[in-house]
């Protein structure tokens, strides 16, 4: 047999005796999960990897905690934590599992990051997140880009606006839409929201490498300069293109909006996709997706990460293992992110199935991270830790609701937050 054959032979054989071994494990055991994917399009996301565990013969306790962004999951995990009965697995994203893996929460997934190549299949960008002093503690579900303006064709159309590139172009399109009775932007007032909002504008503003002094270095005098006071300066005019209701409403309610035509346009991460694909909407036809305003070919990414905890129990460590295998397949890869709306962390994943909205982004990420044009989100805990992240929602969520608060002021406030929250 020619040797490439023979090679091909051995894989599908190991294969095979790895797939009988892991659905019929000699002890099951029980994972328990903890994440905040309660929406429509998460909901669905999370019942994939729940049932591909049950497939290898292992149980599933799902641990929902509802909230976007995952404010209230992190809380509820602490708690869980200091009691000293943390789940299998959580959701933790970034910085955050450094965090916890300095406290020493965390277990080594090495053994089967080894087995399976994860330092092959992932780019340098996400294991490093993966890892702490080298070691794997975490395993990526996909990457989420965040700078996504998502766009009603038939509302902008109606109100005889056109698709914006900048934020000149925003804001006419905006006050077009206002003019022809529709909300310009759906929005839900939490802190999180407004900062993924205050994110992307500001992301125009600075550019790539002040966004970086900024939100990655902490640099003071970029948090507090000109740059910084611009971009408040344009958050503040968007107070006039949402609605009066906006307070506290959940972001998936915003996107709802967005699907009936009640709202022109939304700025969110592509988990809004999930919603748009769980309404049956084709995302880059029903629903357009461009990248916020002055953005184009810069990409800010989101990983969303399940770490694994410490456990006694050898049986719940073989489920663990298991969860951990899973998470990297293609097959899981591919069904979960058709489902959430984000893109496979493996690279090497073949898009063919996804929509043109994830297609750009997966080419987007590439050569963005072959450009420097890749940038970590920090309101979604990809840049900070969540002190930092923390102390800057505070800072800009009071902002956005104070219609007299001053730019200036404001910007010497987030450099003065940021170096306390340090
Ligand atoms: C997470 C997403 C989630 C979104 C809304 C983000 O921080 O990364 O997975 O869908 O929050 O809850």
């Amino acid at each position: 047999m020619p040797k490439t054959r023979l090679n091909t032979a051995l894989r599908l054989a190991s294969a095979c005796v790895l797939g009988l071994s892991l659905a019929n494990p000699a002890h099951a055991g029980e994972v328990e999960v903890l994440h905040w994917w309660t929406a429509g399009g998460e909901a669905k996301s999370a019942a994939v990897l729940a049932d591909m565990l049950k497939a290898r013969g292992h149980s599933w306790k799902d641990f929902a905690v509802a909230g976007g962004g995952g404010e209230s999951a992190m809380t509820v995990l602490k708690t869980r934590a200091v009691a000293g009965t943390p789940p299998a697995a959580a959701q933790i994203k970034g910085l955050d599992i450094q965090e916890w893996a300095k406290l020493g929460f965390l277990t080594n997934l090495d053994s089967v990051a080894a087995a399976e190549q994860w330092d092959t299949l992932l780019p340098g960008v996400i294991t490093q997140v993966m890892k702490y002093q080298g070691h794997y503690v975490a395993v990526p579900v996909n990457v989420h880009r965040v700078n996504w303006l998502w766009i009603n064709p038939k509302a902008l159309a109606k109100a005889g606006a056109s698709v914006p590139t900048n934020w000149t172009e925003f804001v006419a399109a905006a006050e077009k839409l206002q003019a022809a009775g529709i909300i310009p932007l759906a929005h839900g007032g939490q802190p999180w929201q407004d900062a993924t909002v205050f994110e992307a504008i500001a992301l125009e503003v600075l550019g790539i490498d002040d966004y970086r002094k900024a939100f990655v270095m902490h640099d003071s005098a970029t948090l507090k300069g000109p740059k910084m006071v611009e971009a408040l300066t344009r958050f503040a005019q968007v107070r006039q293109f949402i609605d009066k209701n906006s307070a506290g409403r959940d972001w998936n309610l915003a996107t709802g909006m967005l699907l009936r035509g009640e709202a022109g346009m939304q700025i969110m991460g592509d988990w809004a996709k999930g919603e748009i694909t769980a309404a049956g909407m084709v995302p880059g036809k029903d629903i357009l997706c461009v990248a916020t305003p002055g953005t184009a070919g810069s990409f800010t990414f989101n990983i969303d990460s399940f770490a694994f905890f410490k456990l006694n129990s050898d049986d719940d460590q073989t489920a663990q293992r298991a969860l951990a295998s899973t998470i990297l397949t293609p097959e899981f890869q591919e069904v979960f992110n058709l489902n959430k709306g984000s893109i496979p962390a493996r690279l090497d994943s073949d898009m063919s199935k996804f929509d043109s909205c994830a297609q750009d982004s997966m080419a987007t990420f590439k050569s963005a991270n072959a450009e420097g044009k890749l940038v970590p989100s920090w309101s979604h805990g990809l840049a900070t830790t969540s002190q930092v992240q923390g102390a800057l929602y505070d800072v800009l969520t009071k902002f956005f609701n104070d219609k007299n608060a001053d730019p200036v002021a404001t910007a010497d406030l987030m450099a003065r937050a940021v170096r306390s929250a340090q």
